[in-house]
C-alpha cells in the first residue's frame, strides 16, 4: 500500500487542481495501492490533523478547474516555529500527522514561503515531493512556475481592455499587476498587452523618466499612453531606503498602493487625469491556460514517477525545457527576480518601451 499526503498551500492559482490531478494519475495508473490524503486548507491541515481520503473521482474533471479543491491558507513560515495560540508545536505537530497516517511521503503544492516549509520538513525527516506554484513565477531553479502563464493572460487581457478606452479618451492609463516583489508577470503582461512604459521591482523607476516617455509619446501624436506597474515597483529615492524606512514610508502613504502614487505623481506634473485599474485577485482565478495545463501534468507526472522510486526531497521543476528533479535544499530560500540586464529587458527597450530608468 502507497499512501500519499497533498496540500496546497499559501495564494491559489489556476492550475493546482490540474498538478494535483497529474500526481494522482500517475500514481493510480502505476501502483493497484494507493491512498492518497488531502490536507485541508494548508500545513493548516497538515498541523491540526484536517483531511480527508480522495478518491480517484476527486481526480476527474479538475484538470480546468481554477482555484484548488483541497482549499489554501497562509501559514508564513517564519511563524512555524512559534507555537500556536494554545502552546501547539506546529512542526511537531506535523510530523506526529504525517506518521499517524503512515504516509510514504506527502506533496507539497505552493510557492517560495511553503517550499521553505517543505525543506524545514524534509530536513525533520519527513518525505517530500514540492511542485513550483505561484503567478510571481519567482521560484529560483525553474523556469516557470504553473499559474504563471494562466495570470499573463489575465493581466494581458485587462491592458488590452484598457487599450481601447484609452485611446478613445486619450488618457493615461496605470495597470496595475500582481507579482509580490518581482516583475516578471508585470513583464511579460506588459509586453503582450502593448505598455508603453513598464515599472519593475528589480529596475527602480526615476518619475521624471515615466514623464518625459509619456511627453515624448505626446509629441509623437500620440494621445494615450497605457504603463503596466508592478505591485511590488519602487522609486530610485524609495530604493536607497532601508527596508525598515520604506515599511514605515508605505504605512503612512495616502495611496492605497504604489500605482495610485504614480498616478498622483503623473497628474501633477502633466496636469490631467491617470486612471488606475488594479486587476488584483482576478489574476489567479478562472481557468488554467492549456500551457500550465500540459506543465502541470507533466511536472504531476514527473513527481508520482519520483515517489514511486522513493527519490524524495526535490522540487518538480523545468529545467531548460526539461522536467527535472531539483533537491530542496539548493532552492529554497531562494528568489528568482528579473534581471535589469536580460535579454528580453534590452528587446523591450529596443522597441519603445521605457522601464522608468
Ligand atoms: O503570490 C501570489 C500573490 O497573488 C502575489 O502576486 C500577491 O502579492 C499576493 O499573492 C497577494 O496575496 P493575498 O492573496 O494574501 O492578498
Amino acid at each position: 500500500m502507497l499512501r500519499v499526503g497533498m496540500l496546497t498551500s499559501g495564494g491559489d492559482c489556476q492550475a493546482l487542481n490540474a498538478a494535483m490531478r497529474g500526481v494522482a494519475k500517475g500514481l493510480s495508473s502505476n501502483v493497484e495501492e494507493l491512498e492518497i490524503y488531502g490536507f485541508l486548507d494548508g500545513y493548516k491541515g497538515l498541523i491540526y490533523g484536517n483531511y480527508r481520503l480522495l478518491s480517484s473521482s476527486d481526480f476527474s474533471g479538475i484538470l480546468t478547474k481554477g482555484g484548488t479543491i483541497l482549499g489554501s491558507s497562509r501559514q508564513p513560515f517564519k511563524l512555524m516555529r512559534t507555537p500556536d495560540a494554545n502552546g501547539l508545536d506546529k512542526v511537531e505537530a506535523m510530523k506526529q500527522n504525517y506518521y499517524k497516517l503512515n504516509l510514504d511521503c506527502i506533496v507539497i503544492l505552493g510557492g517560495n514561503g511553503t517550499q521553505k516549509t517543505a525543506n524545514l520538513l524534509r530536513e525533520e525527516g519527513l518525505n517530500v515531493i514540492h511542485l513550483p506554484k505561484t503567478i510571481d513565477n519567482d521560484i529560483f531553479g525553474t523556469d516557470v512556475t504553473f499559474g504563471f502563464q494562466s495570470a499573463i493572460n489575465i493581466a494581458t487581457d485587462a491592458i488590452d481592455c484598457i487599450h481601447t478606452t484609452a485611446a478613445s479618451h486619450n488618457r493615461v492609463f496605470i495597470v496595475e499587476v500582481m507579482g509580490h516583489k518581482v516583475g516578471w508577470l508585470t513583464l511579460y503582461a506588459g509586453m503582450a498587452g502593448g505598455a508603453d512604459i513598464i515599472l519593475l521591482p528589480e529596475i527602480p523607476y526615476d518619475i521624471k523618466k515615466v514623464v518625459a516617455a509619456i511627453e515624448h509619446r505626446t509629441k509623437a501624436g500620440k494621445g494615450f499612453t497605457i504603463l503596466a506597474v508592478a505591485e511590488g515597483a519602487i522609486s530610485k529615492e524609495d530604493a536607497k531606503l532601508s527596508k525598515k524606512e520604506y515599511k514605515k514610508k508605505q504605512e503612512k502613504s495616502p495611496y492605497p498602493s504604489v500605482s495610485y502614487e504614480i498616478a498622483a505623481e503623473i497628474g501633477k506634473k502633466l496636469g490631467s487625469e491617470v486612471r488606475v485599474t488594479v486587476p488584483g485577485h482576478t489574476q489567479r482565478g478562472g481557468s488554467p491556460t492549456p500551457y500550465d495545463r500540459v506543465l502541470c501534468t507533466r511536472l504531476g507526472a514527473e513527481g508520482a514517477k519520483a515517489i514511486l522510486e522513493k527519490d524524495f526531497g526535490h522540487m518538480i521543476a523545468m529545467v531548460n525545457n526539461e522536467v527535472r528533479r531539483v533537491p530542496l535544499e539548493n532552492v529554497a530560500g531562494k528568489l528568482k527576480t528579473v534581471d535589469p540586464n536580460a535579454q528580453i529587458v534590452k528587446e523591450a527597450k529596443l522597441t519603445g518601451i521605457s522601464f522608468g530608468d
